[in-house]
């Protein structure tokens, strides 16, 4: 059975399920509030804001059963070869959990216990040497991850060492970095885990020129020798390893910028939490997995109610990175067209993520969430304790989170049309207890999860990304053309190196 088969019984749930508005699927079912709801350690999800009924989720739910998603997350726990293209595992789940039996599975684990051990060291002598700030530089997956922790958990005003970011190659970035702080009291990290990209390759010289002093640069990477051509000795050189896809690495040591911003203890606590997530993915039925649950309605709204973006709303100003986070793991994951292999997907795949907080998106982009002629499913993300000590902003914060997900599924009649909602803009609740390291990393464990089960689903490779590599080898290409040296060979491309050259 190919998998747009598979597939076509959701279209039928689908077309059933379109004739009755949202608001009366709830209506008529109140008990879905609570049935379709699940708790996982401090996160509450609950579902019944999608527009499915009890009939159409069962449907889902047989989908993933008959798909054995329960044999393919043990795969992945077992480091076998999921990411078939590249031939190797994606290991992710073994930076924080030794729950699986395979040898290559606890030896992984073993190699990342190791590399926390250095990583407490780096973080003490980091702590204890009169370093201010630390500068991390790294794009994409090392580099998103970080960023959202570091920004999600810091304590206000920032921790004892300052972190920030250099991703970009825009020059006034490392600029906008660099101002204000004092090289004798910074220390730089390179993450990389092939040490080849321009960008951080680029920044990293700008760095070790600023800083004037190798001692307190420090790499990430799973290409030793290149770090160490780069100048940076054994002993300042932490671990990557293949096993661990880039998106999927903030769990390794490419998490220092969190373990310096936090301490160590708050980064393992944030492994813990992603621990709790695998650990309940992994046994739990396809029905009590909230994982599968996620994955099966992100299939639905893309299959079923063919929906092409899907929102993030994070209701915490410490999460707004959340949705830039999410981007790259949801969409260099699942953006793909052809199946493991080689043949086309023949459905739909990944929607375009994006978002922001709340409640300054709604006096953005909530107007056309609203009334716009394209529903956007969303996820939103609240947290129930807060930690700022102005209990009646975060009251009010609440009550906008809870009133947007309502007006959003239920919408309103009026006889004038302007003033009319729709509704039936199907969206889940993902309530955090209080964003903690624990929280966060079972929340990011989730999502990962449930892009893997997408790709099941589709039957395609989560963990490859050959699309980033065209435009990669066209701009080297470019480079001398862009100097002067030669001649671009596209004629619009030349076009434009022209006008740029005449504005320098
Ligand atoms: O954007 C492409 C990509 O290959 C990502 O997958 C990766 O996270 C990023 O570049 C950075 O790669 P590296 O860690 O090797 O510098």
């Amino acid at each position: 059975m190919t998998h747009a088969d598979r597939l076509a019984p959701l279209r039928a749930e689908a077309a059933r399920v379109n004739q009755t508005p949202l608001r009366d699927l709830i209506a008529d079912d109140p008990a879905r509030a609570r049935d379709f709801a699940l708790r996982v350690g401090p996160i509450h999800a609950n579902f019944a804001r999608q527009r499915y009924d009890r009939e159409a989720l069962d449907t889902l739910f047989r989908l993933g059963e008959s798909l054995d998603f329960d044999a393919r997350l043990k795969a992945l726990f077992e480091g076998e070869e999921v990411n078939v293209t590249e031939r190797r595992p994606a290991l992710h789940t073994a930076l924080r959990s030794d729950v699986a039996d395979s040898e290559t599975a606890h030896a992984s684990n073993a190699m990342a216990r190791d590399a926390r051990e250095a990583m407490r060291a780096v973080v003490d002598a980091i702590r204890t040497s009169g370093v201010t700030d630390v500068v991390s530089v790294g794009i994409g997956g090392s580099d998103l991850g970080p960023r959202l922790a570091v920004d999600a958990l810091s304590p206000p005003g920032g921790g004892a060492v300052r972190v920030h970011f250099l991703s970009n190659v825009y020059g006034h970035a490392a600029q906008r970095v660099l101002a204000g702080l004092d090289p004798s009291r910074t220390a730089a990290l390179l993450i990389s885990k092939s040490f080849g990209t321009q960008e951080t390759l680029l920044n990293g010289r700008l760095l070790r020129d600023w800083l004037g002093n190798d001692s307190r640069l420090y790499a990430i990477s799973a290409n030793v020798s290149r770090a160490a051509d780069f100048g940076i000795p054994a002993e300042r050189i932490l671990p990557m390893w293949d096993w661990v896809g880039g998106r999927y690495s903030m769990w390794s040591a490419v998490g220092l910028p969190i373990a310096i911003a936090i301490g160590m203890d708050g980064f393992e606590a944030l492994l813990d939490g992603a621990a709790e997530m695998d650990a309940h993915v992994l046994v739990e039925p396809v029905r009590r997995n909230l994982a599968a649950w996620h994955a099966l309605t992100a299939v639905w709204n893309r299959n079923a109610l063919e929906l092409a973006s899907q929102g993030v709303l994070p209701y915490d100003e410490r999460l707004r990175l959340l949705p830039n986070y999410l981007q790259q793991l949801v969409m260099e994951s699942l953006g793909k067209s052809v199946r493991i292999d080689g043949s086309e997907v023949g459905v739909e795949t990944v929607p375009v993520w994006w978002g922001g907080p709340g409640t300054d998106t709604q006096h953005s982009f909530f107007q056309a969430l609203h009334q716009g002629t394209t529903a956007v499913p969303c996820d939103f993300v609240g947290v129930a304790r807060a930690d700022a000590p102005f209990r009646d902003n975060h009251d009010a914060l609440l009550s906008n989170l809870l009133a947007q997900s309502e007006a959003f599924a239920n919408g309103q009649d009026s006889d004038d049309p302007h003033r009319r909602y729709p509704g039936g803009r199907p969206n889940t609740m993902l309530l955090l207890d209080a964003l903690t390291p624990r929280s966060l990393g079972s929340l990011i464990a989730m999502y990962e999860h449930s892009v893997y089960l997408q790709s099941v689903v589709w039957g395609i490779n989560a963990f490859d990304q050959f699309g980033v590599e065209l435009g990669k080898q066209i701009a080297n290409t470019l480079l001398p053309a862009v100097r002067g040296e030669s001649e671009a060979d596209d004629a619009v491309t030349r076009a434009l190196i022209d006008e740029i050259a005449a504005q320098r």
